[in-house]
């Protein structure tokens, strides 16, 4: 969602701001703008649509060594010029870019802003607007901006440029991403690291309700009770080439490729100097001590917890439940007496499962974060973290994190199952390589997935995955990818439930996406099969080797039963990438979608 960046030093700020948001454009927005300050002031540009139309708006002669920049993806009012970002106060002295919701802005406006002519429908001009007004009571800008802080109810990061303060650029942040990174004669701010590696790799986290003055030369951190605060940097472990394409025609098809060499890295770094898989023993016994786990996530990292159940339940022998985030603040259910948390999240920054994490620390439970993203916000506001090694995603749509969630989960499963002294009766290092060299075969039939996706959905409106078991979740995934990438209509059903009502929709044609890869449910799902052909429908049965038979489309290698879901989303995957390549979608930024989902 919205992406924050800012750069004060001795170079032009406009192409580093302008770079630093494309490097941001992955995380969903509808618009953009930049503003930089001179000596005659600050100047703004902003457009709706892609960074490549605030390009070609930004006057390439005005030259400014400080600014701030931000993409926005709209909460408070329609994408447009008007409510892009920068906004600024009535004088124009000030100048602010935000990211987050502020809740209770419209009390604010009724409260403070009855006289103020307000020019967007945005949240984020209150902030501007309050500041300016405690200024104008003879209040310095900097004692105004954290006046307006201690009114704001909701999350925020935020950066403020003041036209009669041309060096310094002001911040602040409460429940939203913002680091401050720090150069040589420059320092600069961005929502994620990957925006501004192109001049630094040290960045300083910053805490919930800190202000921070930003100079050139030096970054001051304040408390909430504006003490000066020291915090050493850290380094950004990202290699440039992890955020670039490369040769590849989009994100979201190197990544799918990734996901082999995800898997071996994955193996690498959860094995101990024995040679075994290996867990961080607090965590092992939080799993063990626990009576109930509860893991918590959204959209595709949903359907990975799904998947962690099984492999939970099955090898650890603990219960588990799996709840959307969203849902769960709402309907929490009875807990049971000793619960452990998992939030499983790629971006470790959804305000959903935050939400969630926040309400269930206040209870006093132990909580564990999966995540891709050292040092966010759900790494660091639960008890535990473990990592998921996947490099960075940056196409909206989730492929290596979701197969690298399910790695992790079946090794914590394995290792806790082991700790807890009970029998595995398989080698999981040695499964998940066969998964690894399975992807790879699976990664080189492109072509074959090119063409089930012409044939199946090039121009078809909707589309139906069927599976019973694992491959259910499976298929909720599929249809999962293939709905948010290319647009067409598609669900994924248990396939014994298709006769309670769904099976009304199969018209002529209408295509049926099956996965057969459990022996147990084969003779079932191929049952569900039959009764959606005898209604007309056009099926595509994937199965896994050793099942198949020869109405199947394609068979994917044979690996560990249980394992089978690391694989047999692959086939969806890229079957959803070629869907929406006829269809001329924007795969990597497919419409109305964030990457980082920062609002509840
Ligand atoms: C779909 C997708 C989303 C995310 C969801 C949760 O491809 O990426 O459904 O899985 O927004 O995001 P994280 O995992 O960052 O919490």
């Amino acid at each position: 969602m919205c992406g924050i960046v800012g750069y004060i030093g001795s170079n032009d700020s406009k192409e580093i701001l302008l770079k630093g948001l494309e490097k941001l454009e992955y995380r969903g927005y509808d618009s953009a703008g930049i503003a930089v300050m001179n000596s005659e002031g600050v100047h703004v540009f902003k457009e709706k649509g892609r960074i490549a139309d605030l390009r070609t708006a930004v006057k390439p002669d005005v030259a400014a060594n400080t600014g701030i920049g931000h993409t926005r993806w709209a909460t408070h009012g329609v994408p447009s010029k008007l409510n892009a970002h920068p906004h600024q106060s009535s004088s124009a002295r000030l100048t602010l870019v935000h990211n987050g919701v502020i809740e209770n802005y419209d009390i604010l406006k009724r409260e403070y802003l009855q006289n103020v002519s307000l020019k967007s429908d945005t949240d984020t001009e209150i902030i501007v607007q309050l500041i300016e007004l405690f200024v104008n009571k003879g209040i310095a800008v900097e004692e105004a901006f954290r006046k307006t802080l201690s009114l704001l109810k909701g999350s925020y990061a935020i950066a403020l440029l003041d036209s009669q303060n041309e060096e310094t650029i002001f911040v602040a942040k409460n429940k939203s991403p913002l680091l401050v990174g720090l150069g040589e004669g420059f320092n600069v701010v961005a929502s994620d690291a990957m925006a501004m590696l192109q001049v630094t790799d040290q960045f300083v986290e910053l805490m919930d309700k800190e202000t921070v003055i930003v100079t050139k030369d030096k970054v001051t951190i304040l408390n909430p009770e504006g003490e000066e605060m020291s915090r050493d940097p850290y380094t950004a472990e990202l290699d440039a080439s992890d955020i670039e394409k490369g040769t590849y025609p989009h994100y979201m098809l190197k990544e799918i490729d990734e996901q082999p060499l995800v898997i071996r890295k994955i193996v690498q770094n959860y094995q101990g100097s024995d040679g075994e898989l290996t867990i961080d023993k607090d965590i092992l016994n939080a799993m063990s001590q626990c009576d109930r786990i509860y893991i918590i996530a959204a959209g595709t990292s949903y359907h990975a917890g799904l998947v962690g159940k099984q492999f939970i339940e099955k090898m650890a022998k603990i219960p588990v439940e799996v709840h959307i985030a969203s849902e769960f603040s709402y309907n929490m259910p009875i807990l049971s007496e000793k619960p452990l948390f998992i939030f499983i999240s790629q971006s470790g920054e959804t305000a959903d499962s935050r939400g969630v994490l926040v309400s269930i620390k206040e209870l006093g439970h132990q909580a564990l974060t999966i995540t891709n993203v050292p040092g966010s916000t759900l790494s660091r506001e639960a008890d535990f973290t473990l990592m998921l090694h996947a490099g960075p995603e940056i196409a909206v749509a989730s492929t290596k994190a979701y197969t690298a969630q399910l790695a992790v989960l079946s090794i914590l499963a394995e290792v806790t199952a082991r700790y807890r002294g009970l029998k595995i009766n398989f080698d999981l290092i040695q499964e998940l390589g066969i998964v690894a060299n399975a992807m790879e075969v699976l990664c080189d039939a492109k072509e074959e997935f090119e063409e089930i996706a012409r044939e199946f959905l090039a121009t078809t409106r909707n589309c139906f995955f069927i599976g019973r078991g694992i491959d259910f979740y499976v298929g909720l995934e599929g249809a999962l990818k293939l709905k948010e990438i290319s647009y067409i209509q598609a669900e994924g059903f248990a396939g014994g439930e298709l006769k309670h009502g769904t099976i009304a929709l199969i018209e002529n044609g209408t295509p049926v996406l099956a996965l057969a890869t459990q022996e147990s449910v084969n003779l079932g799902i191929r049952g569900n099969v039959k009764e959606v052909v005898a209604r007309g429908a056009n099926p595509c049965i994937i199965s896994m080797k050793g099942m198949e038979t020869d109405e199947d489309r394609f068979v994917i290698p044979e690996v560990y039963e249980i394992l089978t879901p690391l694989i047999s989303v692959i086939p969806y995957q890229l079957i959803s990438y070629y869907a929406a390549l006829h269809r001329e979608c924007d795969v990597d930024k497919p419409r109305n979608l964030a990457k980082s989902v920062t609002v509840e």
